[in-house]
């Protein structure tokens, strides 16, 4: 398998950024992943291609990290953080609610979504919270879980936005300061523009407002601080 000529590119830039080509071989995993919708062994032979690396070794990194798929997560895939500060904060009725929502058990996914459950996601101040495709939302309640997933399976959202999510569904955040998400994941990896895994363009949102095609069109009371 070669991939398009705009993804080997993409790849070759991401290659030439690091002393050796070998360590690329994360970034071009989620590459893959948005090749294939998941990753294959196709898709692994060709990082090994273009990393130098074997792909035993590729496959040995793929493995040890649980941010690469091997299996299909859907368009949407919730991860919804059972560690400590989460858990004593009532993340097991946030994953129950978010189950039941979607009618897909933890660790399984439809054509739609895929839910599982994460170790720590780093928002332990902002407990419980989730990813969607890896774009975080903070303070969520069993309640306001169940409300994201009828969102997603209704509005169908072509791009996921934690600034968005945070709006729509969250509560109580533990970083007001941070950076503004400008991009958003267009599919279950992580969002990064250099990988070709990013929307591109989406307009920045600013507090209250909401990008056009939300499934609410008006400025929101209770959201985000
Ligand atoms: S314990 Fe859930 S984000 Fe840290």
């Amino acid at each position: 398998m070669t991939w398009p000529a705009d993804t080997l590119a993409r790849a070759n830039d991401i290659i030439a950024r690091y002393p050796k080509k070998r360590s690329a071989v994360m970034p071009l995993l989620y590459m893959a992943m948005k090749e294939d919708g998941r990753l294959t062994d196709d898709g692994m032979r060709q990082v090994a291609e273009l990393t130098g690396l074997t792909p035993a070794q590729v496959q040995s990194v793929a493995s040890f990290y649980v941010m690469y798929k091997t299996e299909a997560q859907g368009k949407y895939l919730v991860s919804v953080c059972s560690s400590i500060s989460c858990f004593l904060l009532g993340a097991d009725d946030v994953l129950h609610a978010v189950e039941q929502a979607a009618g897909v058990p933890a660790g399984e996914a439809d054509d739609e979504i895929g839910v599982e459950h994460a170790e720590c996601i780093g928002a332990c101040g902002g407990a419980p919270a989730c990813l969607v495709n890896f774009e975080l939302v903070e303070g969520l309640t069993p309640e306001k879980a169940k409300e994201m997933i009828d969102w997603l399976r209704n509005a169908k959202p072509d791009v996921i936005n934690a600034d968005e999510l945070q709006t729509l569904f969250g509560g109580r955040r533990s970083f007001d300061w941070a950076i503004k998400d400008e991009n958003g994941a267009v599919g279950p990896y992580p969002a990064f523009p250099p990988f070709g895994t990013a929307a591109h363009n989406t307009p920045p949102l600013e507090p209250g407002r909401l990008p056009s095609g939300s499934a609410r069109s008006v400025p929101l009371e209770g959201g985000a601080s």
